[in-house]
């Protein structure tokens, strides 16, 4: 099949479609970033599932050798205030060294970052939950932005305003790139993003049940059954949302925040990252915080992420065939076009 969906997406990426597979706590690395770059796609290993820089160094390597020359990044997740633990600096230090062309920031502003990654030639995707946080990032200078609306795995922010409503704000309001997330897993999905006036999506739940994914087999085979209702909400009282798998894990959390509001000490043993990665490695997903987006229900079976992309690839073709229907003659009525 051969499709043409050009954007300032791929023109910026170097990539065949105009999607980003957004990064993944502690799932995306080298093995899955490469085979979303041989996929046409660009994605990001994530840096903070390693313990350190030297860790970041191999994990570049790796995927370099598997992308076949490829574009791909990395993505740099930061708290939304610096912590003392954060190693954000040694991290860049090895995108750098490393000669990434791509990083992706989120959590917080990348304002302290982008003078290095500016003078390092590196180019930055800035994800944000709001408008208002987006438009701010273009002002200092990012090259592109992503914004997820509340359908989304992981942290959709506190106002969760929908994709759709995110889409028609994000639409023509930017000079810079601009990317839809959240919710979004299908080719419909991304035609209808388009048509928004964004220039690409931002897709990480949809993907999770790729084979390249690493996590245990039993907990993509749960995936794979669960539906848009599936996942639940917990943080917001101390205001840092996250849309993860209903669990023991978000029941107790949200148990907890109806008691104690607001307290994170709290609730910080449950959502412990590291309970988190011990599922993915058991299978067994009924303890820790696992970020799973509405998207999860069309995770419909486990198959290599190329033919995932490829049958969103397809939908995309399909969605223009149908609304190649709606033919428009004639002139729009001059006092309706904003
Ligand atoms: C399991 C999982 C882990 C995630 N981890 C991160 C992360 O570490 N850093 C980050 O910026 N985004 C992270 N995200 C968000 C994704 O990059 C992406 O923005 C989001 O999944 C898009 O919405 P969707 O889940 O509806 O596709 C994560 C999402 C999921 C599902």
């Amino acid at each position: 099949m051969e499709t043409q969906f050009a954007t300032s997406v791929t023109d910026l990426f170097g990539t065949r479609l105009p999607i980003v597979a957004g990064g993944l706590q502690w799932l995306a690395d080298a093995n899955y970033v490469a085979a979303a770059a041989r996929a046409g796609i660009i994605g990001f290993i994530t840096a903070a599932s390693l313990p350190d820089g030297a860790s970041l160094r191999a994990e570049i390597d790796r995927c370099r050798d598997l992308a076949e020359g490829k574009p791909f990044g990395v993505n740099i997740s930061m708290l939304p205030k610096p912590a003392p633990d954060e190693k954000v600096d040694e991290y860049l230090d090895e995108v750098i060294r490393g000669r990434v062309p791509f990083v992706e920031t989120s959590g917080r502003s990348p304002e302290a970052y982008l003078p290095r990654l500016r003078d390092a030639g590196i180019k930055v995707l800035h994800k944000a939950p709001s408008l208002r946080h987006a438009k701010k990032a273009e002002s200092l200078g990012v090259d592109a932005v992503s914004l997820v609306g509340a359908e989304c795995g992981g942290h959709p922010g506190v106002d969760m305003v929908g994709t759709m409503i995110q889409g028609a704000l994000a639409g023509n309001a930017f000079k810079i790139p601009v990317l839809l997330g959240g919710g979004i897993g299908t080719g419909k999905q991304v035609i209808a993003a388009l048509a928004l006036g964004v220039d690409g999506v931002t897709i990480g739940t949809r993907f999770l049940v790729a084979d390249e994914i690493w996590a245990h087999g039993n907990y993509k085979d749960l995936l794979v059954t669960l539906r848009e209702a599936d996942t639940a909400l917990m943080m917001q009282s101390v205001r840092n949302t996250v849309r993860a798998l209903r669990n023991d894990t978000t029941n107790t959390v949200n148990e907890l925040e109806r008691i104690h509001a607001g307290d994170f000490s709290v609730l910080k043993p449950h959502v412990a990252g590291v309970l988190g990665k011990q599922a993915y490695i058991s299978g067994d997903a009924s303890i820790g915080a696992l970020s799973l987006g509405q998207a999860v229900t069309f995770a419909d079976r486990r198959e290599p992420l190329a033919t995932i992309v490829a049958r969103i690839e397809a939908e995309m073709a399909s969605a223009i065939e149908a609304l190649s229907k709606f033919q428009f003659r004639g002139q729009v009525n001059a006092p309706y076009i904003l």
